[in-house]
């Protein structure tokens, strides 16, 4: 099977900063702390209320890193302007409440054609690969390969906050994305809520080529430190996939 690499999200590394105002904890150390544990990536929320990672975040980590970088954005102007002045390797579009605790559902590509497509189009022209978070529906997939996004990310919020037969159920709607997506030549991506005790089932997805994953790891961070944390992520992941 092919490597299933691992993005980590630093936006909580800016939470707890944040509580404070100051300058530590510092998310661009986190995510060479990242790199060092083996990401292959690093992710990123800008979100319009600046609560966690702030513009000289983006500033510091499109400089500083040598990981690409994956910047989650709503799709409005203010952010498109913000990627194609930093150019990151990938951009993530997803949909932004502003009350809401944290993405709490897929992206509408399918209702949403006319709004994502220039935004998907100009991304595009500027060489950054684009992905829509969407939720494990075919007809979302379907709305993403006609707006020309390469890659999707499967919101496996739904999965991980369920049990029994439920979360059974998620992860069936979840695989059969995943072949549905491949099959029509996008690059499938998943993540959200993911913790040791979720990611195995993901992980052994054989059409799925990245996952993000962000505030279980800090969060775990906090008792075994972060390159532990993120070492145990990808052993369990390898394990996955094996
Ligand atoms: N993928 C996307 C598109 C997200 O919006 C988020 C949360 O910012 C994640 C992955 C990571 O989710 P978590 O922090 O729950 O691991």
């Amino acid at each position: 099977m092919t490597k299933l690499r691992l993005g980590v999200n630093i936006d909580h590394v800016a939470t707890i900063r944040n509580a404070r105002g100051g300058a530590f904890p510092d998310p661009v150390r986190a995510a060479k702390l990242a790199a060092q544990a083996g990401a292959d990536g690093i992710t990123a929320h800008l979100r319009e209320d600046r609560r966690h990672i702030s513009d000289a975040d983006i500033e510091r980590l499109s400089r500083e890193i040598d990981l690409p970088l994956n910047l989650e954005m709503a799709a409005t102007d203010e952010m498109l302007a913000i990627a194609l002045r930093h150019r990151p390797h990938a951009a993530c579009i997803v949909p932004e409440k502003r009350e809401e605790r944290t993405t709490e559902g897929g992206i509408d590509a399918a209702g949403q054609h006319n709004r994502l497509a220039p935004l998907v189009r100009r991304l595009g022209e500027a060489r950054i690969r684009v992905s829509l978070f969407v939720e494990a529906d075919r007809r979302q997939l379907d709305a993403a390969k006609s707006l020309g996004a390469p890659v999707v990310e499967l919101h496996t919020g739904a999965y991980c906050d369920s049990a029994g037969e439920t979360r059974e159920k998620h992860l069936a709607a979840i695989r059969d994305a995943a072949a549905y997506g491949a099959s029509l030549g996008l690059e499938i991506h998943a993540g959200h809520g993911l913790s040791y005790d979720t990611v195995a089932p993901i992980a052994a997805i054989p059409e799925i080529r990245e996952l993000n994953i962000g505030h279980f790891l800090v969060g775990e961070g906090i008792f075994v430190g972060l390159e532990a944390s993120i070492k145990r992520m990808r052993q369990f992941m390898d394990e996955a996939r094996k």
